[in-house]
């Protein structure tokens, strides 16, 4: 998979880039990640990307051609092209999966007041990852690309990402590791007994009875 992140601030993608399952993705070949400064397509003075909104109000305004001519440069025929929005649709483990099978996706990461209208005409979605707003994409854009990326082939264990939280709609089942005893917080018998059918149904159980606690929305 090829992914191009379109910001104004590169050093936000240092760490994420540069540790743990990203960076060993990046090693393999399982992902190739580009970040690119759409400050370079402004043709202003200076290189200025924003601007005062028309009809007045406070903040900046990203103009339009900057983030349009960087999304001309990169997109090609398979390409998608994601605009981080808080007005966008709340980003889901679902969309994670269907986004993981794309071949090359483009990140539009906006900043200060948000960008001008006419650039949603040139994305093929918008996409939020809750219902707050934050300062800029760079942080949804690494959200979703972690999600993406932890599920493409090879880059962490097939059976890791095949049953965990939101799979059908559950919650993850709990998990213990050593010790069996701590601070009189025990592992519960069943995960000890080495009945791997027992040990299954016990899960199932689990999760459904979690996911009815915390997460019951889940389930309707
Ligand atoms: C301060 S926000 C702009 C908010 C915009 N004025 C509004 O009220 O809808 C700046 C940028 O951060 C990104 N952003 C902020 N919150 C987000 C969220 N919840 N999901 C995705 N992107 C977000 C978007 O790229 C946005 O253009």
């Amino acid at each position: 998979m090829k992914i191009d992140i379109l910001t104004l601030f590169p050093g936000m993608f240092d760490g994420f880039l540069s540790e743990s399952i990203i960076h060993r993705a990046i090693e393999k070949g399982a992902v190739k990640i580009n970040i690119i400064n759409f400050r370079e397509f402004s043709k202003r003075n200076n290189h200025q990307v924003d601007d005062t909104p028309y009809g007045g109000g406070g903040g900046m305004v990203l103009c339009p051609e900057p983030l349009i001519e960087a999304i001309d440069s990169v997109r090609k025929e398979n390409t998608k092209v994601l605009l981080m929005c808080p007005q966008g649709r709340p980003y889901k483990q679902e969309k994670a999966k269907s986004l993981s099978k794309e071949s090359h996706l483009v990140f539009v990461c906006g900043h200060y007041e948000g960008f001008d209208e006419r650039v949603r005409a040139f994305v093929d979605e918008e996409i939020s990852i809750g219902d707050y707003v934050l300062t800029g994409g760079e942080l949804p854009a690494q959200v979703i690309c972690d999600s993406i990326i932890r599920l493409l082939p090879g880059v962490i264990k097939e059976n890791s990402s095949e049953q965990e939280s939101f799979t059908e709609n559950l919650l993850d089942y709990p998990t213990y590791t050593k010790p069996q005893e701590y601070r009189g917080l025990k592992v519960p018998e069943i995960l000890l007994s080495g009945n791997h059918a027992k040990i299954k149904e016990w899960r199932e159980k689990e999760q459904r009875k979690k996911t009815e606690e915390k997460r019951k929305d889940l389930l309707n």
